[in-house]
């Protein structure tokens, strides 16, 4: 008798496991180097994979352009600099947006980039997300200068495709950046794509992960 009455223990515990996990978002964070192919990537995998695309980047750069927005100066200062801004803005933009998508899947890009954007995220983020891993485009320092330096001479509008931006921007990727990937890597969360290859080609190896 006393076996029956536990029998449902089991079943239910489990029931209120997937009830809790479809509660939670599905995430991959996307990083890689500036001019890694981060973006372009993304766009693919939405297309196949119907994920939805939220780069920190762009979500600065769009916060940055509203007007009377009381951190514009503080994020333009952060672009050209090539730093990171503190995460309590970075968050809210991504948990917002997240929000109003109405939708449950999403690829992170460029996030987290430092220990602050680490931390940030677990404390306002962590509970209510799934990590399920981190997209690591690995391209060397050359390619990835040629690349941003290209789009900048083709008019991508960007303030930091510049010579001078873009060594800052090395400078954090080297040692703010790097570190989160390592951290991700001891809890065998990271994916590492080799970026160098043509987007098509790069492409070949990112869907083996989502299929
Ligand atoms: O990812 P992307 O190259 O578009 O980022 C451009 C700039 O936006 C970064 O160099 C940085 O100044 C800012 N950024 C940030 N925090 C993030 C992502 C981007 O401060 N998590
Ligand atoms: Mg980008």
């Amino acid at each position: 008798m006393k076996t029956c009455k536990f029998m449902f223990i089991r079943p239910v515990l489990r029931a209120l496991q997937t009830l809790t996990m479809s509660d939670k978002y599905n995430i991959a964070f996307v990083l890689g180097g500036p001019g890694a192919g981060k973006g372009t990537q993304c766009s693919k995998i939405v297309e196949e994979f119907g994920y939805v695309h939220l780069s920190a980047g762009d979500l600065l750069r769009e916060e940055r352009a509203k007007l009377g927005s009381e951190f514009g100066e503080l994020i333009e200062g952060h672009i050209k600099n090539g730093t990171i801004v503190p995460v309590e803005i970075t968050c809210s933009l991504l948990e917002r947006a997240m929000k109003d998508s109405k939708k449950n899947e999403f690829l992170i890009d460029g996030f987290p980039r430092n220990q602050d954007n680490l931390e940030g995220w677990n404390k306002q983020m962590g509970d209510k997300v799934n990590l399920k891993f981190v997209l690591f485009f690995e391209c060397p320092l050359n390619v990835c200068t040629q690349r941003c330096l290209d789009r900048g001479a083709a008019g991508s509008g960007r303030a930091d495709d510049n010579m001078e931006s873009l060594k800052k921007r090395f400078n954090t990727y080297m040692t703010a950046t790097m570190p989160i990937i390592e951290h991700y890597e001891s809890l065998d969360l990271v994916r590492k794509i080799d970026a160098t290859q043509s987007p098509d080609e790069v492409f070949e190896e990112v869907k083996k992960l989502f299929t």
